[in-house]
Parts: structure tokens; sequence; C-alpha cells
């Protein structure tokens, strides 16, 4: 069957059209229109700003979204229309969510609104050959959330842990603001990582805090993280000149929390899969890391890992979560709302 997501939580507006046949989900079109130019001269999302471009943008979106199928007719052939519902933007949610209320009346055709995080969880599923299996573990790490999430079966989610202040996404994106690499930040702060040369790793060492890693709980915490190199950048004269090992130690402050927790909940739930996902899982190192790091120390656990054009929002993700809660959820309860998640 095929399903029209849509996705207007933040800064990308995106429609997208999947194909689902059993637990596989094909790709048929994935359309993402950017507002990161708009956005980087302020630093930030700003969201009046977000919803007035999707306001531009949604329907020549989800119109070449629709081209590989019969757009211009009165149905065009999708099943069900899937939308997010939150969390977000507000004014941003509203685009999107109005729009698919339109269509979904227009071509009467049933609309499931979608938790975003829930996506993210299931840009696992798309276009993939090996399917996580249950239970799984999932790392969500994005700009707004940084959660562990344990899931039984399909829509079977259980919160066990979670940052107590910023999100990963969002430290990334505050410390290239404090190394003027501008924004989004996560992208940037991982490149001048790259740049880090054997010759530059000089005295003194630039040494983060790993914070709450030996705490006895799945949460996180990276307010102090990004704060520690606000004072070291503000003590140290030549920061310019180590950006990169600012950069790379930053980054491997966030990789070394993430993977030590990650590791210890995925032992201690006995999972049989765990899947990195949101924003953040673009990070080229963290996904590296994980990788190695549980097929050596959790050899009978399977990692997965969305392809890098579903890591960021996308709208792909949004219809595969609201697939799979017309599929699994539904049959419980009569709403179309996937509103009993636990997260
Ligand atoms: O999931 P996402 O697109 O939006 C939210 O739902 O928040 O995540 C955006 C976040 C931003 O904070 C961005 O800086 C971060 O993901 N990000 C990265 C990388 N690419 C994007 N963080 C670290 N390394 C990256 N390569
Ligand atoms: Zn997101």
């Amino acid at each position: 069957m095929k399903i029209l997501g849509i996705e207007t939580s933040c800064d990308e507006t995106a429609a997208s059209i999947i194909e689902a046949k059993g637990d596989s989900i094909k790709v048929v079109s994935n359309v993402v229109s950017s507002q990161i130019n708009i956005h980087r001269k302020y630093g930030g999302v700003v969201p009046e700003v977000a919803a007035r471009d999707h306001i531009k943008n949604i329907l020549p979106v989800i119109e070449q979204a629709l081209a590989p199928l019969s757009p211009r007719k009165s149905d065009p052939g999708v099943k069900a229309l899937a939308v997010t519902r939150g969390p977000g933007l507000i004014p941003a949610l509203i685009v999107g969510l109005e729009s698919a209320k339109a269509l979904a009346y227009a071509w009467q055709k049933p609309l499931i609104g979608v938790n975003h995080m829930a996506g993210h969880i299931y840009s696992a599923w798309l276009e993939q050959k090996k399917l996580p299996q249950f239970p799984a573990l999932i790392l969500i790490v994005s700009g707004g959330h940084t959660e562990l999430i344990l899931m039984k079966g399909h829509y079977h989610f259980k919160k066990i842990g979670q940052t107590r202040d910023d999100a990963a996404g969002e430290a990334f994106d505050k410390v290239a603001k404090t190394l003027e690499l501008g924004y989004p930040g996560g992208p940037s702060v991982a490149t001048a990582a790259t740049k880090i040369t054997s010759s530059k790793t000089q005295i003194p060492k630039i040494v983060l805090p790993r914070p709450m890693m030996h705490d006895k709980n799945f949460d996180f915490s990276f307010s102090g993280l990004k704060t520690s190199v606000l004072y070291a950048v503000q003590k140290d004269k030549k920061w310019q000149q180590r950006l990169s090992e600012y950069c790379a130690e930053f980054q491997q402050a966030v990789i070394d929390v993430l993977i030590f927790k990650t590791l210890k909940a995925a032992e201690q739930y006995k999972v049989k899969s765990v899947i990195l996902a949101g924003g953040v899982a673009a990070n080229l190192e963290l996904r590296k890391q994980l990788g190695n790091k549980i097929k050596t120390e959790l050899p009978s656990v399977s990692f997965h890992l969305p392809h890098l054009k579903y890591t960021t929002d996308n709208a792909a993700m949004i219809a595969a979560a609201g697939y799979f809660y017309q599929q699994y959820e539904k049959k419980k309860n009569n709403i179309t709302v996937d509103c009993n998640l636990t997260f």
C-alpha cells in the first residue's frame, strides 16, 4: 500500500510516498526543502519564519512527491496520509497538519497523526535489507531529543532514559556557535573535527568532561559539557588555532557517553537489536564507533542505521511510522492518532 507522509515540525518542509508490503518499506519519492539558508543568519530556527516558509513550500513539495503517481486526479492512489503532529514548533506543525487534513478530506482517505520521534525510530525500516528484531533498543539523538527507548514490538515503546537538559544535537549547535562555526552546528563541528592532525595534539591536551557517564541510570546531560567548551575557549587566547582539537574532543565526549550508556542498556535489557536514529545519527564517527563497539562487545546484537538521507528530518520516516501505526496499533483501538505513546 502507498502512503503519503508530510513533515513540517521544524525547518524542513518534506513530503514522501512510501510503498509498504509487510514490514518492508520502499521509498517511492522523498522531497525535502530545507530552510537552513534562511535561518543561518539568525543562528538558529525562528518559528514564525519557519512557518511562513512552510506555507510557501508545502504545496510544491507535496506535488513533487506525488509526481510518480497521478497527482492531478481526485484520487492519486494513496491508501492513507500520515503527518507529524508533534513534538515540534507549533506554527510550523500547523502548516503540515492543515494541509494534510485538507488533502485527506478531498481524497476521502484516513489521516494518521504521527509522533515525530516515532518517525525517527521508523527511519531504520526504510529501504533496509535487514530489519531490527525485538526487543530493540533505540538511541534517538536529534536537535530536540536525546532518548533511549526500549521497543518490545511495533508501537510498543518505553522510554528508559533521556537528557536532563540539552539534547546532543542542541549541544553540537551551541558549541558551533561558541566556536563561530555557524548553523547548523552538527555537520560543521564534525567536519572541523576531521581536520585534526597529530602535530596539533600538543600540550596541554584539551580534556572535556563525560557528564553522567557512570551514573546508575540511562539519563544524559550535555549542558555542562557545552559550558566547559565555552570556559575553555574563554581562557585560551589561541583557541582558533586549536579549533579542530576542540571539535574533536567535544564530539568524542558526546560519543563516549552515548556509547557507554547504550551498551549498558542493551546488555541490561537483553535486546536483540540496537538502532541509532535522529539527526545526530548522521555523525560518521558516532555511526562507526557505536557499530564497532557493538560488534566487539555484544556480537549477538544486530546494529541498525538509517540511510544517511533519512537521519535528519524527512517525510518518508513519518509515512513509515503512520503505516506501522495503522498495521499494529489501530487493531487495538479505533483512533487514528498515535497519542498513546509513552514518550
Ligand atoms: O532530527 P533532526 O533533523 O531534527 C530534530 O528533530 O531535531 O536533527 C537535527 C540535529 C541538529 O542539531 C544538527 O546539528 C544535528 O542534528 N546533526 C549532526 C550532524 N548532522 C546533523 N550532529 C552531529 N553530527 C552531524 N554530522
Ligand atoms: Zn527530527
